[in-house]
């Protein structure tokens, strides 16, 4: 009877510490799993979702074309925003050109039927231009913020 209780009471502590054993190492790894887990979110998330919201809003208004036909420029006036570019497509049947009428950096060479003309407006202004062989055809850039 008496070696029975010594047995029970053997169990009972195998058990205890059995229960203490198992429960050590499973207190010990949620300690560092939030840790490693909040450390790199709070880096990485706040960076990233920054630059696609600003990249957005200023790329939309970066490039216009303009259509050279029936030897005029459409649109005629054109108003931008600093750092537009702007291409002209000559879609006549005659060569054309785009040449700053003041003689600023605004100077196409000439345009064959088919070619393209790109120019980046770097500063507000307006910029008057037309064609070197045709001086009936004007065209305008107006650039503001
Ligand atoms: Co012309």
């Amino acid at each position: 009877m008496k070696s029975f209780f010594i047995t029970v009471l053997v169990l009972v502590i195998i058990g205890f510490g059995a229960y203490a054993i198992m429960h050590k190492p499973s207190a010990m790894p949620p300690a560092p799993a939030p840790t490693p887990e909040s450390a790199i979110p709070s880096p990485a998330a706040t960076p990233a979702p920054t630059p696609p919201q600003h990249a957005l809003p200023s790329s939309v208004p970066s490039s216009v074309t303009v259509n050279i036909q029936n030897f005029s420029y459409a649109p005629s006036t054109l108003t931008v925003k600093p750092g537009t570019t702007v291409t002209w497509i000559n879609n006549d049947t005659v060569p054309h050109t785009v040449t700053s009428n003041s003689g600023s950096m605004l100077k196409s060479p000439t345009l064959s039927p088919g070619q393209s003309f790109s120019f980046t407006f770097p500063t507000i202004g307006s910029f008057a231009y037309h064609c070197a062989f045709h001086s009936m055809m004007k065209g305008m850039v107006v650039v503001q913020q």
